[in-house]
């Protein structure tokens, strides 16, 4: 699927225009799944003008650690994750160290829309730091990996796990630089990786192989993904799940138009996938049955074959 046909065919027929401020907004998805009880990372505060930049020391000043992130960012662009501190420095995911002149001026053009959709003036978030889950570590190096899941009226059609790089910075997005893994719908399990355009089969700074990957609480991870696209009122699109060690699989963030690159990390094309999961929510109402339904439909492995027997095809 390319370009122009996601744009006219899918985003526009089944995403009203209306309901892309909760996904465009960070701020607005967080307060829409807090009134859900969907999970997020906690919001520590915001800086809305220029005049509060000075007093952000207040805001920090007990903090360890956290993240700053516009509101309407995309891209990983702008995003600063701050993970310790060395002395009155402050350690990035990489270990280099910024200081706290830095970080304000960093705030600041977060304000004047640096990094922001269509370059407007922006909200500065104060986040706190999502830890990896262990098992996870040696797949995303200096970053906490993400899971995008694409969801279609309410059916996952199809889903990769971005994980940072060194050359990402503490950010796993794949402009970044990070690598996309696809991730079998069914059983949550690695089918190929991509960084760059091209298929790679180990992470590239620890030689770990990504045939390895199993995504811990898969199964709560494709609930979790299918209640934000509900909650958004989005009939198509990507939620980006993040597993907190402590906390568990959390949302991070929607995307209205998620990109295509999915694709490649999973030798797979959408529009197939899309023409199943139409028949399967017009099959049923019950979230519960489409999840089963496209684990079963989109999975290469015969472990995730439930006792489910309505044929789709
Ligand atoms: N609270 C956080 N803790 C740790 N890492 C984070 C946090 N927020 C974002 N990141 C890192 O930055 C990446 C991009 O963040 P995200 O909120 O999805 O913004 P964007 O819209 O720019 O993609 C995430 O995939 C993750 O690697
Ligand atoms: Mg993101």
């Amino acid at each position: 699927m390319g370009m122009n046909r996601r744009n006219i065919g899918l985003i526009g027929s089944y995403n009203q225009r209306i309901n892309y401020h909760i996904a465009d907004n960070k701020l607005a998805t967080k307060s829409a799944a807090l009134d859900r009880g969907i999970p997020v990372p906690e919001l520590y505060g915001t800086v809305e003008h220029q005049f509060q930049v000075s007093s952000l020391d207040k805001q920090i000043q007990d903090l360890d650690s956290f993240v700053i992130k516009p509101a309407q960012g995309s891209g990983g662009k702008g995003i600063l994750v701050i993970v310790g501190r060395n002395g009155d420095r402050f350690v990035k995911s990489s270990g280099v160290t910024i200081s706290y002149d830095e970080i304000k001026r960093h705030v600041s053009n977060i304000l004047a829309g640096l990094y922001s959709l269509g370059g407007r003036n922006d909200v500065a978030m104060l986040e706190a730091l999502i830890e990896v889950d262990p098992i996870l570590k040696e797949l995303s190096v200096e970053g906490v990996p993400d899971i995008r899941i694409i969801v279609f009226r309410g059916v996952p059609v199809m889903a990769m796990m971005r994980c940072a790089t060194r050359v990402s910075d503490g950010k796993a997005n794949l402009h970044q630089g990070a690598v996309g893994v696809g991730i079998d719908i069914g059983i949550g399990q690695a089918v190929a990786a991509v960084q760059h355009s091209t298929v790679i089969s180990k992470h590239p700074d620890t030689g770990i192989g990504f045939y390895q990957l199993e995504v811990p609480f898969w199964s709560q991870v494709l609930r979790l993904a299918a209640g934000c696209a509900n909650m958004a009122g989005l009939g198509y699109l990507g939620a980006d799940i993040v597993l907190d060690r402590v906390r568990g699989p959390m949302l991070l963030e929607l995307n209205a138009r998620p990109g295509l690159t999915i694709q490649v990390a999973n030798q797979a094309g959408l529009r197939h996938r899309l023409a199943v999961a139409e028949e399967i929510a017009n099959s049923t109402e019950s979230q519960e049955e489409k999840i089963s339904l496209a684990r079963k439909a989109f999975s290469a492995s015969d472990r995730a074959l439930g006792q489910l027997t309505l044929n789709i095809s």
